[in-house]
């Protein structure tokens, strides 16, 4: 029998981005890739196991009531609580209910932290005891590869040399308190899901060159983390944001993440930059960008998204400490 528990686990952004898996089953990327925790952007899970035949899933959008989740995010839930019975060895069925403390429907992907969030959650109401590592191989397990970082604070690479797919925290957060400004200029879901990236992406003529030089950057986006030195580490990010984008335009058929207000926030990264501010962009596989910049540059950064026409909504985030089991159920 298990008891009820709540997790609650981060996004992340990507500062060196997963896009092409070497194992579409096993969920493993081509490269290793870095992120960065967030604070703001949650999923919080509460799960309980219960006496039906079939688990039961449950979601509250915008502070509303506990609603049943729709049949596609439901079949989601349960993939993973397959995966996570038949680890931990048991039958139990749960009722599972999410929320997500950034709008539904806004454009961000919430996988990444709601899968995390469920793999800790589970194993929390089982009783198990796991390392950091494990955490990461079972959230990654969902199908998310980005869930693999997210049961981690501060900046994260995954998968790590050495483990079996886990992810490693390579600084806390306290190392440097970078922020995430995050520019909602799209509210639709997105046409292509990464997981339809990730399969086209070995067919874009771009992708091999890309990874060549992958080992290179990653390595400087790690020293200049290291060092906090933001005039390294602004151009590093902006190219691998456009990478990514290169090779999902490139891939057969191609896909565009982009709107044209991706391009507008883009220039005006780079124009605060050319003028001084600590400040560089990175999207994922969307239209909204990550603007991610220095606790002295924000609100430079936030006034300036916030008249443009094209910018529906802005998120204020920042690097966070990981995700936390709290006394708080959402039922
Ligand atoms: C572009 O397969 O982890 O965000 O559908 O959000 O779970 P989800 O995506 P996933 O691929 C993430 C792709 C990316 C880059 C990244 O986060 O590394």
């Amino acid at each position: 029998m298990s008891r009820k528990v709540t997790a609650v686990a981060p996004s992340n952004i990507a500062l060196i981005k997963y896009w092409g898996t070497s194992d579409l089953e096993r969920t493993l990327p081509f490269n290793p890739s870095l992120s960065m925790t967030l604070r703001e952007c949650v999923s919080r899970t509460t799960v309980e196991s219960i006496a039906d035949p079939k688990d039961e899933v449950l979601v509250r959008v915008a502070g509303g009531s506990l609603q049943p989740a729709s049949p596609a995010f439901s079949a989601g839930v349960r993939n993973h609580l397959d995966h996570l019975r038949s680890w931990a060895g048991v039958k139990d069925r749960f009722r599972v209910a999410t929320e997500n403390s950034f709008p539904m429907g806004a454009g961000m992907a919430s996988s990444a932290s709601g899968f995390a969030a469920l793999a800790l959650a589970v194993v929390a109401a089982l009783d198990r005891e796991i390392s950091a590592a494990t955490a990461s191989v079972l959230a990654r397990e969902s199908g998310s590869g980005s869930a693999a970082r997210s049961v981690m604070g501060g900046y994260v690479e995954w998968p790590s040399a050495g483990t079996e797919g886990a992810a490693v925290q390579v600084l806390p957060a306290d190392h440097w308190d970078l922020r995430d400004v995050i520019a909602i200029l799209d509210t639709t879901e997105k046409s292509v899901s990464s997981r339809a990236g990730h399969k086209l992406a070995e067919t874009s003529p771009y992708f091999k060159p890309r990874q060549q030089q992958l080992p290179e950057r990653l390595t400087e986006v790690r020293s200049s983390l290291q060092s906090r030195d933001f005039a390294r580490l602004a151009p590093l990010v902006e190219e691998e944001a456009i990478d990514l984008h290169l090779i999902a335009m490139s891939s057969r058929p191609p896909i565009f993440y982009w709107r044209p207000a991706t391009l507008i926030v883009l220039e005006l990264v780079r124009a605060m930059r050319q003028g001084g501010v600590e400040v560089c962009a990175t999207m994922d596989a969307g239209a909204n960008v990550h603007v991610i910049c220095t606790p002295e540059a924000e609100m430079a950064v936030v006034e300036a998204l916030d008249v443009l026409p094209e910018v529906e909504g802005v998120i204020r985030d920042g690097v966070g400490s990981g995700p936390r089991m709290i006394d708080e159920p959402l039922f």
